[in-house]
């Protein structure tokens, strides 16, 4: 089934969440002088236009970056970290556009670095691949995240970072994502891992971090940021869960939630940020 389009979602405060801990852990990981691999086993478009119907109709983003855009006051290093990357896709004062993940991974990588992306929908991966296969670092493959990016693990830079953002339009991809990771980790254990999940139903959130805490695999960090109470239907929530994170992650993280929950929130806000698993 692929009748999912990040297009309607795209700039939402789950976005924001995903996007803001994605350019940290990027920030983090080109800060040596080493060459870094990037694998984005679910890519979507690359880039969104707010201002068009798909986003229009749902005015999600207006709840999520929107509110973030016209925030003077000074803010989170993590947040204006973020801000600034989506500013630099939005050149004009108006907001007007949201990147893609695969984009802050462009924005974010150097020369040496390398990226790969999966994306199966026909016209996102046709969109995906015209923004991005021009990038000579850049491979975009119309193939399974789950299954193909096994092949790519580990890379020959023993330095790397997947991020996992399925739709989790059939509920076996809550296990899937977990499985795949699990795999993943006994080919290339030191690579840093992000998985978004949405809290619809907490119980399957439940059963996710029980299975990676039977794992055996160490060093997992969990960071939610919530909207509105877990009872009330739809996706009020929605979290990041990283295996070997950045050191400096969770303090970032720490600083950087109160304000979220605070700003996209509306008195019901809340966060977590955890540590699932010790080092
Ligand atoms: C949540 S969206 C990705 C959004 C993107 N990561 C971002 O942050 O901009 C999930 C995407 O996964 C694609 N997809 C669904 N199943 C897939 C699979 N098994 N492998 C690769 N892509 C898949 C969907 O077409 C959709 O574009």
């Amino acid at each position: 089934m692929l009748s999912y389009l990040h297009g309607f979602h795209a700039g939402n405060f789950a976005d924001v969440l995903k996007h803001l801990v994605s350019v940290q852990i990027l920030n983090y990981l080109t800060d040596k002088p080493k060459p870094l691999f990037y694998l984005d086993t679910h890519a979507g478009s690359g880039g969104f236009a707010l201002l068009k119907a798909q986003a229009q109709k749902t005015q999600e983003y207006q709840n999520g970056i929107g509110k973030l855009w016209e925030i003077s006051e000074p803010l989170p290093a993590a947040v204006a970290d973020y801000l600034e990357q989506v500013r630099q896709f939005n050149p004009q004062p108006e907001l007007k556009r949201y990147p893609g993940s695969p984009w802050f991974a462009q924005s974010l990588l150097r020369d040496e670095d390398r990226a790969s992306l999966f994306e199966l929908h026909p016209k996102e991966f046709a969109d995906c691949h015209k923004k991005f296969s021009k990038d000579r670092r850049f491979r975009i493959y119309q193939e399974d995240g789950f299954h193909a990016c096994m092949a790519q693990l580990p890379p020959r830079e023993k330095r790397g970072y997947v991020l996992m953002d399925p739709p989790y339009e059939v509920k076996q991809d809550y296990r899937t994502a977990v499985d795949t990771l699990i795999q993943a980790h006994k080919k290339f254990a030191t690579g840093t891992y992000a998985l978004w999940y949405p809290v619809v139903e907490r119980s399957r959130i439940i059963q996710m971090e029980k299975r990676f805490i039977a794992s055996g695999i160490r060093n997992i960090q969990r960071f939610e940021l919530g909207i509105a109470s877990d009872i009330l239907p739809g996706m009020n929530a929605s979290g990041m869960i990283v295996i070997n994170p950045p050191w400096t992650l969770k303090s970032a993280m720490d600083d950087c939630l109160p304000f979220l929950a605070n700003a996209l929130g509306d008195r019901q806000g809340f966060y977590r940020s955890e540590q699932l698993v010790p080092e």
